[in-house]
């Protein structure tokens, strides 16, 4: 962890005797130099490693399968992830496939990926998904469009190497969007049904981190201040949802970017507000917290006023992170609507919702995607 952190990766892949890795990353880490800076220090140290430069954006099952025939042609024993989630998610949908012989779209929840394939060092270049420390990867079923929550304790990663550095260059709107996502994770972390006293303090460790810089990250892309204490945050909260899992929010963001190909941070910023206050209710207390772990309001606020001011502050992050509605974003109005009922089928199908504080009908998941839309 830390700036220049990225010159320890052969030594992770010592520790774990992995000797001829493939890279799992994509054009941009080319173009910015990242995978040359990856490839000669993995040749200082005498390794050579192949490279899979294809992973895309919301990964699909088609990405994965491709990743691994290129995985096949020779003997690899390692993949090195270098990229924001979906390079990482990527190289572990890759090594839980490697494990078994189950495809793909079996290894969905409530399947339990507890089978170690080989090894991932995973390398963010953005706070972010915190994907490298989770035990989740998320992977589109480009046949149904339906984006499958994975999980298991055999997708975590090997080693996480997480170099702030690397974000130095992730635009602004990249920033906002990954940047939501973390601060998502840390809130529904915390809020969890499935919370407990060890993820509460990453989730509010991260809270306290994301809250405090990202309108900095946003703004001047270059305060390596900022962007050193986002990464922690985006790691922090990464702990804090594997521990405790993600609720309502990502339940429902899931159908949005499959469907509407959303990216996946901006569509929980989308939904984040409003999905927040119709909570509340089930858990005052603690999202009264959170907005004391954000600096939204003094310590003593009684948890009501704290409520109010939480939706209020996300609210404004929103609008100043320039987070569009889902109409000025040009998803399809009416397909939208008419695709309702079939994504508060698959937002329950995920199992994050009933995590929530307050656990949602499908009705309510209808008339939250109907709220959002206005
Ligand atoms: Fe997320």
């Amino acid at each position: 962890m830390g700036g220049g952190a990225l010159a320890e990766l052969p030594d992770a892949l010592a520790r774990t005797g992995c000797k001829h890795p493939l890279i799992i990353t994509d054009r941009v880490m080319d173009e910015l130099g990242y995978l040359s800076r990856v490839k000669g220090l993995l040749e200082q140290a005498g390794l050579a490693s192949g490279i899979f430069l294809d992973t895309v954006p919301e990964p699909t099952v088609a990405c994965v399968e491709a990743g691994l025939s290129v995985y096949r042609t020779d003997q690899f024993d390692g993949l090195v992830a270098l990229g924001g989630g979906s390079a990482i998610d990527t190289a572990k949908a890759m090594s839980a496939r490697l494990a078994t012989d189950i495809p793909m779209h079996a290894l969905k929840v409530p399947h339990i990926i507890t089978h170690k394939g080989p090894p991932v060092f995973a390398i963010p270049t953005t706070a972010g998904t915190g994907s490298e420390v989770t035990r989740v990867t998320v992977i589109t079923d480009g046949t149904t469009d339906e984006k499958m929550l994975c999980m298991g304790p055999g997708l975590m990663p090997a080693a996480a190497i997480v170099d702030y550095e690397l974000t130095l260059t992730v635009p602004p709107r990249t920033t906002a969007d990954t940047g939501i996502d973390s601060l998502t994770h840390a809130i529904e972390a915390y809020v969890s049904r499935k919370a407990n006293a060890f993820s509460d303090q990453q989730a509010l460790g991260a809270m306290r981190l994301i809250a405090a810089n990202i309108r900095t990250a946003f703004h001047n892309p270059d305060n390596h201040a900022a962007r050193e204490a986002m990464m922690a945050g985006a790691t922090l909260a990464g702990m804090a949802f594997s521990n405790a899992s993600v609720a309502l929010v990502h339940g429902m963001s899931r159908p949005i970017g499959a469907f509407f190909h959303v990216p996946h941070g901006l569509s929980n910023a989308m939904l984040l507000p409003a999905i927040t206050r119709w909570s509340i209710p089930g858990a005052p207390a603690r999202y009264a917290e959170c907005a004391r772990a954000m600096g939204v309001v003094s310590a003593d606020l009684e948890d009501e006023a704290a409520c109010t001011k939480l939706v209020d502050e996300l609210m404004a992050l929103n609008e100043e992170l320039c987070v569009p509605a889902m109409s000025e974003y040009g998803l399809d109005e009416e397909r939208y609507h008419a695709l309702l009922e079939t994504m508060a089928e698959q937002a329950a199908a995920s199992g994050s919702p009933a995590n929530n504080p307050r656990p949602p009908s499908q009705a309510d998941m209808v008339a939250l995607y109907r709220e959002v839309w206005a």
